[in-house]
């Protein structure tokens, strides 16, 4: 796919693997919207990357649908790239017997699955108006699994239950989107240097960073990036989940 002047949506483009892939888009001349709940980070990441942004909830299907009408106004839509999303530690049951709380898994669904669903189809829906470009195509879809939809440890029920859900959708979407030339693959990334993880003390990020098979360190988000970009030049990737995650195999804890 040609990159320069089309436009891409990345949902939790404000942080983490969303906003390195929003750098990583925009160096190749894509126009980013930038959906995030977090207002003020999705502007200043779309100022630097040179796009705009949409303040919304991806778990809300009309916030959705307005960042979407957004991204494919101007130039045409073919990117829709979903890293909003969080994690959840809880047991089946928890220490004192009691069950996990429904609440809790019921969030993380929510945000991790049905928000990706919700931009998923509301972007397909727009790029499958457009006229195909070269080879019949007409977008690229990635959404963002984890390697825990494979190897899930203690405490990660809900967690693991949304990322399998991730990988179960993307060859039956790729399947569906196939007649209109939309591609869908997902990425399953290891343990990544965002944020989320920088609220670990040094040490315990070096420890993690050492139980990768090689090289031994946290994922750099820019390599998610890198990936994204990757997947979208070569348009015989399709269906299918790439683990990002130097070999590691997440032990049971
Ligand atoms: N960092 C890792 O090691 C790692 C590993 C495996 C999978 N992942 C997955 O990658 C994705 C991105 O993770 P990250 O590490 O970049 O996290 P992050 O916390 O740095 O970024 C997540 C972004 O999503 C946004 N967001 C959260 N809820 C939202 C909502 N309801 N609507 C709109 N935006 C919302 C947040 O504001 C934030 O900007 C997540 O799905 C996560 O599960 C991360």
């Amino acid at each position: 796919m040609e990159l320069n002047g089309i436009s891409a949506i990345i949902t939790g483009g404000a942080s983490g693997l969303g906003a390195a892939t929003a750098r990583a888009l925009g160096a190749q001349g894509v126009r980013v919207t930038v959906f995030d709940r977090n207002e003020d980070g999705a502007k200043s990441v779309a100022e630097e990357v040179g796009g705009n942004y949409a303040a919304g909830d991806v778990t809300e299907p009309d916030d959705c649908q307005r960042a979407v009408d957004q991204a494919a106004d101007g130039s045409v839509l073919r990117l829709a790239i979903n890293c909003a999303g969080t994690g959840w530690v809880g047991r089946v049951i928890n220490r004192d017997g009691s069950p996990h709380d429904l609440s809790a898994f019921e969030f993380i669904q929510r945000l991790n699955v049905i928000g990706t669903f919700n931009v998923m189809t509301k972007a397909a829906s727009a790029m499958a108006k457009t006229e195909p470009g070269a080879d019949g195509e007409r977008g690229l879809i990635v959404n963002t699994a984890s390697v825990a939809a494979f190897d899930g440890q203690t405490g990660q029920l809900a967690y693991s239950a949304s990322k399998g859900a991730i990988v179960g959708m993307t060859l039956p979407a790729a399947r569906d989107l196939s007649v209109v030339g939309i591609r869908v693959m997902a990425i399953a990334p290891g343990l990544f240097d965002t944020p989320l993880l920088a609220m670990l003390p040094d040490d315990q990020r070096d420890a993690l960073g050492q139980s990768v098979l090689f090289p031994k360190r946290l994922g750099v988000p820019a390599q998610y990036g890198q990936l994204v970009v990757e997947m979208a030049k070569n348009n015989y990737l399709n269906a299918e989940v790439i683990r990002l995650d130097g070999g590691i195999r997440m032990p049971p804890k």
